[in-house]
């Protein structure tokens, strides 16, 4: 899909938060719930401890931290904010939307609010809609949320799904720029057809939530990881080549690129197909995948570890349910918001 708003101005991220609860579940922790081993783990996903939300806290806690870190790094008041999206599979409840939650949480009373659902691909998703609604002169201070609590859908007896998820949440701002664009290009896609090898069945208008879906563990995720293993190498590398054509430029010219972080092994193949290992950035081993939240915490991290610098051009690339996948470009600009 190609964006075809009329840019009227550029956008950019003006700021960045995450937040991932306290609480860590290591591999030896889950050797101790089912078959498994911390050897296994490591080898198959590079995966060593992950973050698990606690008695009653939900993903609009762990966004509205993220939002509120966001804001405060971009040096906006939440009252300021006029549109919040928020990227996820696990909102507190169906309805209301976990944005319009976010939303009293950190008090940004002026803000439109609504959730997408794009799986682990929802955050670019997001960020290319605040993107274009921003350049097309809708809106100016867009927050895009990316926030999960997968821990509540995970069947913890599963031991192919349990040990790949983890809860976190991360932030991004958007707002327009004077000159240039910070947003260069993206490419969103999708293979409904192709939708079943990841799916939570139960809870919905095909199976609503009884007695007998719950036996069948129908209220968790179901997955075909080769499937999804494959159709992931393939797309993180086709969208990247799309996403470059698009913003016409070539691999030589992207400095960081931030992998949706599902498996280090998936980051490591496509990164050495895309020819740029070391500029992959990773935080796969100490979050798990945390779905929506996984892009903007690794890309708030790089921004507060200095790794991203003024004029960084930033490749974002990600995968998941549906089947969806997303990829952007962008140039690191948070600095000229500042200036
Ligand atoms: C899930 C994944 C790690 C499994 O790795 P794999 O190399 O494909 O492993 P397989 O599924 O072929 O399983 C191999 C064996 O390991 C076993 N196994 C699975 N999970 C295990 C675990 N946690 N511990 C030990 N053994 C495990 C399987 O039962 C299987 O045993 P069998 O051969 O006796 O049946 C991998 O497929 C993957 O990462 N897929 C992508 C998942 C993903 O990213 N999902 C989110 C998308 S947003």
């Amino acid at each position: 899909m190609q964006s075809s708003v009329q840019a009227l101005r550029g956008a950019g991220i003006a700021g960045t938060g995450a937040c991932v609860p306290e609480r860590v579940l290591t591999n030896f922790d889950l050797e101790k719930m089912v078959d498994t081993s911390d050897e296994w783990i490591v080898e198959r996903t590079g995966i060593r401890e992950r973050r698990i939300a606690r008695n009653g806290e939900v993903t609009s806690d762990l966004a509205a931290q993220a939002a509120a870190a966001a804001l405060d790094d971009a040096g906006v008041s939440a009252g300021e904010v006029d549109l919040i999206i928020v990227a996820t599979v696990t909102p507190d409840m169906p309805f209301p939307s976990c944005a319009c939650v976010v939303q009293a949480k950190i008090g940004a009373t002026n803000a439109a609010a609504f959730d997408i659902g794009a799986g682990c691909t929802g955050f670019v998703y997001a960020l290319s809609m605040a993107h274009d609604l921003v350049a097309a002169g809708r809106y100016s201070k867009v927050l895009v949320i990316g926030a999960e609590t997968l821990s509540r859908i995970t069947n913890w007896s599963d031991r192919n799904t349990c040990v790949l998820f983890g809860d976190g949440a991360g932030a991004a701002l958007v707002r327009p720029l004077e000159r240039g664009d910070g947003l260069l290009a993206f490419v969103l896609g999708a293979d409904g057809a192709r939708g079943e090898v990841l799916t939570l069945p139960a809870g919905g208008s095909a199976h609503p939530a009884s007695h007998d879906t719950v036996d069948q563990g129908m209220h968790y995720i179901h997955m075909q990881g080769n499937q999804v293993y494959r159709f992931a190498v393939r797309i993180m590398v086709e969208a990247t080549r799309e996403v470059l054509e698009r913003a016409g430029l070539a691999e030589g010219d992207i400095d960081v690129v931030i992998p949706h972080q599902a498996n280090q092994r998936l980051i490591d193949l496509a990164a050495e197909r895309l020819g740029s290992p070391e500029k992959v950035y990773s935080n796969v081993a100490r979050f798990g995948n945390t779905s929506a939240a996984s892009i903007p915490i690794a890309l708030d991290e790089a921004s507060r570890t200095g790794k991203l610098k003024t004029g960084d051009r930033v490749l974002l690339v990600g995968f998941g349910a549906g089947l969806t996948w997303g990829a952007a470009i962008l140039r690191w600009c948070k600095d000229e918001f500042h200036a």
